[in-house]
């Protein structure tokens, strides 16, 4: 590889004279449509440490747009030239120009920021033929099947160089078709497959000496979100001027790069504030946003969504938070206060109407007595109490008494329930069903107890015996 620097000619030999029969960018408005740059070919290739001049013409106000390596050390010179003084002429100097100078050097009219004329210049140093050294590494993102650059730039154009991969022989080269080399640029892998994920570096060998470059890091990253959830599942109450924290989970592949945004009714002005974190554990990557409202007020109440995203992927986490101003109880029966409920049910359930925020507390009573402890058929739950095997004894007076201790309130309610019991004929049990004869004319009393919830009412009907003297029931 011949790095000797062919171009100094060229360099210095620049004329002064250029400018006077400078070939115009003859566009639709003529000469200097654009501004003109003194180096013709577009390109030029300059020894390190000597100095860059550029001079560029036009007929406006004329800027620069430069390689970031050259930014704050340049100088300009401004200046009215031409016959009649009737251009504008802007002089670059650089000295020293350093290898992290080589770029594409532009100038353009101040206020057509569109159009610009561009000058390609290397600065040269056969020592170190990349513009970034050893060191690094960069990380470079990849998608399968996306173009991936690794711009492993060099200083010089006629530089060959191969790409490899750390700990592998095996060295890609330039084959005009998935692999393109750009000595301004870098690799171009048109169609990367997995192959390309891994720590990389250039190799140039110059005068049979082989340079690195900087190391790249090429990274896929995925948008798998795996999980993503809430501390909180169904909607949520709380009190005006309470705090309020909402913490936001999800679980991503390694590799995952999760972006967590909230939307919620307070969103545009309010003093929430936002707290993330990022756990990495061995095969997953956990990522959480805390979402803090200092102090609840009633125009908070709403959908609170959390929305994660990574890639193209997406979800929304949702629940919604309803504020009240103030505690309460709301404590009513159901349908009436008297109930009923039949003895030898299998289970009976006292459930009064209550709607209450902060949760209270709950105590029912039989008959002034706490229930649970009256009857081992007593089960309460919530604010419900249930009665199993319902016997002629459960009848009587139930009160609930619901209580917020903390915030003073308190509220009962009294039922009560009746227990019917199916009318029963006491002398059925005991009377045989075959009377036994009565001498015609003598008084009888004919007896029926009868009893039952609520109190029966008794009916005597007569049936004449049949001719034959049985009593009919016996045929049946
Ligand atoms: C440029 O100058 C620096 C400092 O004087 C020197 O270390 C370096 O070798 C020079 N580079 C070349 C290409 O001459
Ligand atoms: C740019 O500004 C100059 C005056 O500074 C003006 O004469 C010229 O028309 C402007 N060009 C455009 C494209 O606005
Ligand atoms: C680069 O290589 C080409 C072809 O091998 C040669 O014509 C040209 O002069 C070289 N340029 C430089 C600056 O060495
Ligand atoms: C959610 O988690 C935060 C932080 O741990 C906690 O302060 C908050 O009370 C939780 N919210 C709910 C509704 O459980
Ligand atoms: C938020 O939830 C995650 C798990 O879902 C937990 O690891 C983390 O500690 C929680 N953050 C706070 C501040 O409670
Ligand atoms: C995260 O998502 C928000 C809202 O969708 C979006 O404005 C922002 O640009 C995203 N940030 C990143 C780093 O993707
Ligand atoms: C917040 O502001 C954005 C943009 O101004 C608007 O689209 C959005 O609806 C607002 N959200 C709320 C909850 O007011
Ligand atoms: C914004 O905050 C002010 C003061 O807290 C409140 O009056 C106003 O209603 C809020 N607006 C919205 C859109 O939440
Ligand atoms: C309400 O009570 C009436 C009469 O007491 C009864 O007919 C009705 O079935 C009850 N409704 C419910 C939902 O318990
Ligand atoms: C309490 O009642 C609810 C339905 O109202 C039921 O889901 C739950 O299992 C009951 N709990 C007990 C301990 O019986
Ligand atoms: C139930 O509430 C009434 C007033 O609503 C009150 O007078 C009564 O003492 C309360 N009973 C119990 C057992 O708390």
């Amino acid at each position: 590889m011949n790095l000797m620097f062919l171009c100094t000619g060229l360099l210095f030999g620049w004329s002064h004279g250029v400018f006077g029969k400078a070939p115009a960018d003859k566009g639709p408005k003529g000469k200097f449509s654009v501004p003109v740059l003194d180096v013709k070919d577009g390109q030029l290739i300059l020894p390190a440490n000597h100095t860059l001049r550029l001079n560029c013409r036009g007929r406006g106000e004329l800027a620069w747009l430069l390689p970031e390596g050259a930014q704050g050390r340049v100088r300009l010179e401004a200046s009215r030239c031409g016959r009649t003084g009737q251009h504008h002429c802007s002089r670059l100097t650089l000295s020293p120009a350093l290898l992290q100078d080589t770029g594409a050097y532009r100038c353009r009219y101040r206020n057509r920021t569109r159009r610009h004329s561009t000058i390609y210049v290397y600065v040269t140093d056969s020592r170190q033929p990349f513009v970034k050294g050893l060191g690094g590494p960069d990380v470079l993102f990849m998608t399968v099947g996306r173009p991936l650059l690794i711009p492993c730039r060099v200083t010089h154009p006629n530089v060959t160089v191969s790409l490899a991969k750390y700990g592998e022989k095996k060295q890609v080269r330039p084959d005009q078709t998935n692999i393109l080399w750009n000595s301004r640029r870098g690799f171009t892998i048109r169609r990367p497959n997995y192959y390309y994920i891994g720590l990389f570096y250039c190799q140039a060998l110059v005068e049979g000496v082989a340079h690195l470059s900087y190391r790249y890091f090429i990274y896929r990253p995925v948008s798998n979100i795996k999980e993503a959830y809430l501390n909180t599942s169904g909607p949520v109450k709380a009190l005006k001027g309470e705090r309020f924290v909402l913490n936001c989970t999800a679980i991503g592949e390694l590799n995952t790069r999760v972006n967590i945004t909230w939307e919620y009714p307070g969103m545009n002005n309010s003093s929430s504030s936002i707290r993330k974190r990022i756990v990495k554990y061995q095969d997953y990557v956990l990522f959480y946003s805390l979402l803090t409202l200092p102090r609840l007020k009633r125009s908070d109440r709403g959908r609170y969504t959390c929305r994660v995203s990574s890639g193209t992927k997406a979800k929304r986490p949702t629940v919604s938070l309803m504020v009240y101003d103030r505690p309460f109880i709301r404590l009513k029966a159901r349908n009436g206060s008297v109930l009923q409920a039949n003895v030898g049910q299998k289970s009976y359930r006292l459930t009064p109407k209550l709607r209450a925020f902060p949760p209270p507390q709950f105590i029912w009573l039989k008959d002034g007595m706490v229930a649970a402890e009256r009857c081992s058929r007593y089960r309460v739950n919530q604010s419900s109490l249930v009665i199993r095997d319902v016997a002629e004894e459960d009848a009587g007076e139930y009160t609930l008494l619901v209580g917020n201790q903390e915030h003073g309130l308190f509220r009962n309610l009294t039922l009560t329930l009746v227990v019917n019991v199916r009318p029963q004929i006491a002398e059925k049990a005991v009377t045989s069903l075959d009377p036994a004869p009565v001498p015609r004319g003598s008084r009888q009393a004919l007896h029926c107890t009868s009893k039952g919830v609520p109190s029966p009412h008794v009916q005597w009907q007569w049936h004449p015996c049949p001719a034959d003297g049985l009593p009919s029931a016996r045929r049946a």
